[in-house]
């Protein structure tokens, strides 16, 4: 697939078929995609990769614990969003409660759409990303951005849909728990990866994005 083709094919799948994904496959994937640049070449990622059994506790782990109402670990300085970004979160979400048929006084049904992430839109895979925490935390978080992607756009090569989902570490002694991810390590993200059911109505979204104008600056002349 041509690389503009798989940029602009790429959306988030959250909605995945059974069948599980072949271990040569999530390896190839994930041989490719570790060309993925990162500062002075520090390749600043450890890669987990979580499957069958060991996947499906960890998806009841992060259930459980979110039901308990435990307070997001992850981040737990983050502010909600504001402005143009909390609107394009809403839109976001109007558009995925839409297509699920979700209405929005609907509490439980909203949270049920919530704890898909939490599962991993139970996908037959996921990856964790993390990384060693006495790394400096931007230049690392940039890498595992541009891995990332670079896994997304490649897992299009192979059929394969994938969701870059922060729902997943969210509770990262959970992550720890099931699938041994030491201390040191801090899990950055999650991504799910499968084959993507297409009767899944919220693998329908068109994700939007603001014109270009309104996000460049030009200086200088060409
Ligand atoms: C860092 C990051 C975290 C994300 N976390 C979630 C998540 O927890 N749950 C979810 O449904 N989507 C998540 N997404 C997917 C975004 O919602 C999605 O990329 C965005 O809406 C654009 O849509 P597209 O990926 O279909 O182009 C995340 C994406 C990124 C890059």
């Amino acid at each position: 697939m041509d690389v503009v083709e798989a940029i602009r094919t790429r959306k988030s799948i959250r909605g995945y078929k059974p069948d599980p994904v072949p271990e040569e496959t999530l390896r190839e994937i994930l041989e490719i995609a570790i060309r993925a640049p990162s500062g002075m070449n520090t390749q600043p990622w450890e890669i987990t990769v979580v499957t069958g059994k060991t996947l499906d506790d960890l998806r009841q782990g992060n259930i459980e614990t979110l039901m308990s109402g435990a307070a997001n670990q992850a981040a737990p300085g983050r502010r909600a969003f504001e402005g143009k970004y909390r609107q394009r979160q809403v839109d976001l979400a109007v558009q995925l409660f839409t297509l699920m048929g979700i209405d929005r006084e609907d509490r439980e049904k909203r949270a049920l759409w919530m704890q898909r992430g939490f599962r991993f839109f139970d996908a037959p895979a996921a990856f964790i990303l993390s990384v060693e925490k006495s790394l400096g935390e931007s230049m690392a978080a940039f890498a595992i951005g541009a891995l990332a992607q670079t896994i997304c756009l490649t897992a299009l090569n192979y059929g394969l849909g994938t969701c870059i989902a922060d729902q997943g570490i969210i509770f990262p002694e959970v992550v720890r728990k099931f699938t041994g991810i030491p201390e040191s390590q801090q899990p950055v993200i999650s991504i799910a990866i499968g084959y993507p059911d297409w009767d899944f109505p919220a693998n329908k979204v068109e994700s939007t994005r603001d014109p270009l104008e309104n996000v460049v600056t030009w200086c200088g002349s060409t």
